[in-house]
Parts: structure tokens; C-alpha cells; sequence
């Protein structure tokens, strides 16, 4: 009997090396030590054998199942990793590998200006101490609207018009002040951070208004913080962008998230204050509208009122742009015409 195991076993072991994919390695190992496999009719056929044979050729089966075990395992193994450098092999994609230069965008025009703009001023307040976030183009009434203190039944829901999809309850964005609520549920006080991206209103498109355009979010919440911070920070972060001191008007403006509110305006650097298409021939461009943070929007996003306050901007990119590189019509920006792109190739 225990010579009848060692043939087993050698006989196991020739099958299980020429085997080579898993379904002969399961049926190897159905046949060998599954429930009616070899393994199991010899431990039946000792049945009625004395005490010493069952002994002697139990433990040697059980020997011999468990090394059984351990080998078909470990060709499973085999198999598997087999499968994976072939898969690799036939599949294998040269990531380093580039085409005629030509081809791609950034070699033939350089990064779009709004690309350029938003790195410069993400940089500047990397260097405040700012975080940069992001947000979701797509977003739900709650985070658009109703957690920015703009209830279903405020009129104030008018001044963006909205591109609503079918289930009436997510929209485009119309605005990067998502991102105020977003950061809110993310981080606890004090904070400061900024968010640009690509905002959407169902407007009628002119010079200086399209239906897709960006800005820039900015958010900063701490103790005591005052108009007199908003101001100093704005004024920052404009002196750098256009390299030098740029005229300012700060005039009061409503947004419900905010109280309270103001529009700053800068002298438009296209005309020179003349008057032109961009700003509307007033010699002003609306830039950057922004506020202390209204309390009922820190208590959405639950921080304690009492001890905190911050303020808010929402910066005009694409105005911005305008400005920095004389460009008169914003429609340019999203017109996707290469020669336009080609000239701010920054790299
Ligand atoms: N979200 C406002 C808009 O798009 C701008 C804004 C942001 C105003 C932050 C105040 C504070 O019109």
C-alpha cells in the first residue's frame, strides 16, 4: 500500500509539471486529493485494515495530501504570474515614446493664456500660505446655491441664469463659490485657500460675456478677521499680477454669501479708462467681486460664529486675461483657434 502512495506521488508529479493553465491544475487536483480522488479511495480501501496499516498509511496519505496541496498551489501561483508578464508583454505601451512634436498642442501652441494667468496666481498665493482646491463642474442645488445662502425662492437665483440637467436637481456650476462650501466641509478653521476653474451661465455672449468662463475662488476664515485683510490682499495679489500698481475702485455689491459686499473694480488697462467694448466704454472693468463671509454660510459649512469670520473674492480669470494681454474680445478665449494661442507660448 505505501509503495501503490509513492506511485501516486510520482505520477502526481509528472501530471502537475505539464500542466499549464489552471483549469488541468484543478482538474489535477479533483483527481488527486478531492473528495473521491486517488488520495481518498486509498484511505477507503484501508477501511477494514488493522490498526498498524491504517496508522502507517493514514499518516503517509495525509503526507502526502499536504504536499499535494502546497505544489498545486504553488503552479496556481505559477500560472498566475505567467498570465501577467504576458499580458504585459503583449499589451507593453512605450510611455516615453512621443510622435512627431508637431502634433501636440503644447509644442505648436504653447499653454492657452487662461492656463498661463491661473499658474501665475496660484503661485502668488501658494506663497501666502493658500491652498489650491478643486471643485466639480457638475454640482447640486445645495452646494450651488442653497449652502451659499441662496434659497430656492431667492431672487437672487435670477442673476445666473442656469443650465439645469433633466432630474432638475444638478446643474453646471454657475459660479466657484461651490468651492467655498466644498472646502468648508473639508477643513476645519483657520483656513485659507483658493480654487479656480471653469464656471457656466446661460448667458447671451458679447465682448466681455460668454456661456463657459473662469474664475477664481479665494476663501480665508480665522479670528477677527477684517475688510481692512480683504483689502490688503487683494491689493497683493493685484500688484503682482500686472507688475505694478493698478487703480482700484471698491464700490458696494450684493451676493447673499457675503455681508458685507463689495464689487472692486480696476481701471481698464485696455483702453486706459477711455472707454472701450470691454468695459463697456465706463473706462472700469468689474473684477473682483468679494465680502466678508456672510455668517449663515460658515454655519452651513458648521463652523462655530462666534469665534470665526473670513471673507471671500471670486476673481474673473478670463477678464483678467483680457487685461494682462490686451485681448478685446473674450469670445477669442474659447474660440480654439491656434493662431490666437500661438502668441502666449509660455512653456
Ligand atoms: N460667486 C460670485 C459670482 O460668481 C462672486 C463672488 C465670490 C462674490 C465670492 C463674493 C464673494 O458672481
Amino acid at each position: 500500500m505505501l509503495e501503490k502512495i509513492e506511485n501516486l506521488k510520482r505520477e502526481f508529479d509528472a501530471e502537475i509539471q505539464n500542466a499549464n493553465d489552471k483549469n488541468a491544475v484543478l482538474n489535477i487536483k479533483a483527481r488527486y486529493i478531492g473528495k473521491t480522488g486517488k488520495i481518498s479511495e486509498i484511505l477507503n480501501e484501508i477501511r477494514d485494515a488493522s490498526i498498524e496499516v491504517k496508522k502507517s498509511v493514514g499518516a503517509k496519505s495525509n503526507e502526502i495530501k499536504i504536499e499535494i496541496g502546497e505544489k498545486i498551489d504553488k503552479k496556481m501561483q505559477q500560472i498566475e504570474t505567467d498570465e501577467i508578464n504576458e499580458n504585459l508583454a503583449k499589451n507593453w505601451v512605450d510611455v516615453t515614446l512621443t510622435d512627431s512634436k508637431k502634433d501636440l498642442g503644447l509644442n505648436c501652441a504653447g499653454y492657452h493664456p487662461v492656463s498661463i494667468v491661473q499658474r501665475e496666481i496660484e503661485d502668488i498665493f501658494i506663497s501666502m500660505g493658500f491652498e489650491i482646491l478643486d471643485g466639480p463642474h457638475i454640482e447640486d442645488d445645495y452646494h450651488n446655491f442653497e449652502a451659499l445662502n441662496i434659497p430656492s425662492t431667492h431672487p437672487a437665483r435670477d442673476m445666473q441664469d442656469t443650465f439645469w440637467f433633466s432630474d432638475k436637481k444638478h446643474l453646471l456650476r454657475t459660479h466657484t463659490s461651490t468651492i467655498q462650501v466644498r472646502g468648508m466641509e473639508s477643513h476645519k478653521p483657520p483656513f485659507k485657500f483658493v480654487g479656480p476653474g471653469k464656471v457656466f451661465r446661460c448667458e447671451a455672449t458679447d465682448a466681455s460675456h460668454e456661456v463657459a468662463f473662469h474664475q477664481l475662488e479665494g476663501m480665508l476664515v480665522d479670528e477677527n478677521v477684517s475688510v481692512a485683510n480683504l483689502i490688503y490682499f487683494m491689493k497683493t495679489l493685484l500688484s503682482e499680477i500686472f507688475k505694478k500698481e493698478v487703480e482700484v475702485r471698491l464700490r458696494p455689491g450684493f451676493f447673499p454669501f457675503v455681508e458685507p459686499g463689495f464689487e472692486l473694480d480696476i481701471r481698464c488697462l485696455n483702453c486706459g479708462g477711455k472707454g472701450c467694448p470691454v468695459c463697456k466704454q465706463s473706462g472700469w472693468l468689474e473684477l473682483l467681486p468679494c465680502g466678508m463671509v456672510h455668517p449663515n454660510v460658515l454655519k452651513y459649512g458648521k463652523i462655530d460664529t462666534e469665534k470665526y469670520n473670513g471673507f471671500a473674492f471670486g476673481l474673473g480669470l478670463d477678464r483678467l486675461v483680457m487685461m494682462r494681454y490686451k485681448i478685446d474680445d473674450i469670445r477669442h478665449i474659447h474660440g480654439g483657434d491656434l493662431r490666437f494661442v500661438k502668441q502666449f507660448a509660455e512653456f
